[in-house]
């Protein structure tokens, strides 16, 4: 690892496939600053247990994988965002097997699985379920090969810097608290997804939003902030993170069984386990509240399936349900819904572009309306490789029409911390956020979740630690969320409203846009 230089040509904020993948693109038209808030191994791409989706297999075909995309988002997916995903992502992993990712293979020939929602077998994996790791170890080591590019971990990003509202730096808070600037003109934010602003989530301790909610404080529009993908089957053991239990265990024949032992699925959908992820998570809600127990839980059961392949085939989490002494083939595994994927995000062009001069986003960060209302299972990884080379590539091109501004180099700030108090006011948000704008909303619970988050804004400590500029970030991306949610009155994707249990679609077949405190559709 390196000193933060003062002043550089690219920044990319974020470590995961993503930001890695466009800082390799980047790296042959000038010096490129990568920065991990905490070490490079901690991002929601290696926690990413699920695969990568790509039309690569000989029964597959780019048509299906779109097809299957633009159905998965309930009738609001950007077509053209859907397109470059679909048709580049072949690209994107042809390149990443000759940067040497381990994706898993049948004898000499790629294994491609099948999911919920996939008309074809078309999920790679690695290491079975550590594609994410693996994708991103590549990238990583690709990345370490090309001098122009630097890492600096443990290097939070508090907030980008303007001047003349184009970006001009960012402003660090270090390790050890102590704040500086670094200078650049063109800045890329792929700092992953939002699932801590809920009070459960699949997603790592960083992802507290911070991309989105620095952007919207610099002027970016953000878009379809409504739509939070949750999980139905996070790891429900109490006093342990809520780790991600693959739907791949479903589509090797898991069931799910409720509070009273019984299968549930085969009478609410035909799929049954197999459903879309938002039925399965509102079926596994319902069953819960419907239970008298003292704390109801969902089970995966896999105790009929065949217990060495299932341990072969999903070493991760065989070994991390273990940890808490649960046998995945042989005893019943507690689940409940998780908050896991922001569909909404940054809004950008299909190049990367916000509406701030020099200022890009990819990935999660980022919201193309690739996703549309629901998020097609494993797309988020190819979505990271190729919407990262894209805006990569824009940079690249773009930087010497950007204007260098000059930062200074140190910030002094008198103002005092609090952490205890940032940590409570996180705790409230995910609290709150759970229960009025999970899986199952309506207008009054919006409403009052909208009157907490505001009030909270004024009890916030001081932006002056990571913790405290963490909460800040939590709170502000909790705010476009429940605004938004309450502006759709309707129910689409992954957004449902009991008050508005259908689409509307003369009103609302349209994305959410923010870029002050009011909702439009456009
Ligand atoms: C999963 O495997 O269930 C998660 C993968 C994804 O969300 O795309």
């Amino acid at each position: 690892m390196q000193q933060v230089p003062a002043e550089t040509d690219f920044i990319v904020v974020g470590a995961g496939v993503a930001g890695l993948r466009a800082a390799v693109a980047l790296a042959e038209a000038g010096r490129v600053l990568v920065l991990a808030k905490q070490e490079l191994t901690e991002s929601a791409t290696l926690f990413a247990v699920g695969g990568v989706a790509v039309a690569l297999s000989d029964e597959d075909e780019i048509g299906l994988h779109l097809q299957d995309t633009i159905d998965a988002g309930d009738g609001i997916v950007n077509p053209d965002a859907a397109r470059v995903l679909v048709e580049e992502g072949p690209e994107r992993i042809h390149e990443l097997l000759e940067w040497g990712t381990q994706f898993d293979r049948t004898g000499s020939k790629l294994t491609f699985t099948r999911e919920g929602a996939h008309s074809r077998s078309r999920i790679l994996h690695a290491h079975g379920d550590s594609t994410g790791r693996e994708m991103g170890r590549a990238l990583a080591a690709k990345a370490m090969t090309l001098p122009n590019i630097s890492f600096c971990e443990f290097e939070f990003t508090a907030d980008l810097i303007l001047k003349d509202g184009s970006v001009a730096g960012v402003e660090l808070i270090a390790e050890g608290g102590k704040r500086h600037n670094v200078q650049a003109s063109s800045i890329l934010l792929a700092t992953g997804g939002a699932g801590q602003v809920f009070r459960d989530t699949t997603n790592p301790s960083v992802a507290t939003a911070d991309g989105v909610a620095m952007a919207y404080r610099a002027g970016a529009v953000v878009s379809d902030m409504e739509f939070v993908q949750f999980h139905p089957t996070a790891l429900y053991v109490p006093g342990a993170p809520r780790f991600l239990l693959s739907e791949a265990l479903r589509g090797e024949g898991a069931y799910l069984l409720n509070p009273d032992l019984q299968r549930f699925m085969p009478a609410i959908h035909p799929m049954a386990e197999l459903a879309p992820r938002d039925v399965v998570a509102r079926a596994i809600a319902s069953e819960i509240s419907r239970s008298t127990a003292t704390d109801p839980v969902v089970y995966l059961d896999m105790r009929h399936l065949e217990s060495t392949h299932i341990g072969k085939r999903f070493p991760r989490i065989y070994s991390t349900c273990l940890q808490y002494k649960i046998d995945i083939t042989k005893d019943l595994v507690p689940i409940r819904p998780a908050a896991h994927y922001l569909m909404g995000g940054v809004k950008t062009d299909l190049y990367g572009h916000t509406n701030v001069r020099g200022l890009y986003a990819a990935g999660e960060t980022a919201c193309t309306g690739v996703h549309g209302a629901n998020r097609l299972a494993s797309n988020s990884l190819l979505e990271g490789v190729v919407y990262g080379a894209r805006a990569g590539e824009c940079m690249r091109e773009e930087l010497q029409s950007l204007t260098r501004n000059t930062v200074e180099r140190d910030v002094e700030s008198n103002a005092k911390d609090d952490p205890e108090k940032a940590e409570q006011a996180i705790r409230v948000i995910q609290n709150v956020m759970w229960r009025y704008a999970g899986v199952v909303r309506d207008g009054a619970g919006l409403q009052e979740a909208i009157v907490m988050i505001s009030a909270l804004r004024d009890r916030l400590p001081a932006p002056v630690s990571r913790r405290s500029c963490e909460a800040r970030n939590i709170q502000q991306a909790a705010s476009l969320i429940v605004r938004s949610a309450m502006a759709r009155k309707e129910s689409r994707g992954a957004h449902f409203r009991t008050d508005f249990p259908v689409h509307d679609d003369a009103n609302f077949r349209k994305h959410s846009v923010m870029q002050t405190e009011k909702v439009s559709f456009e």
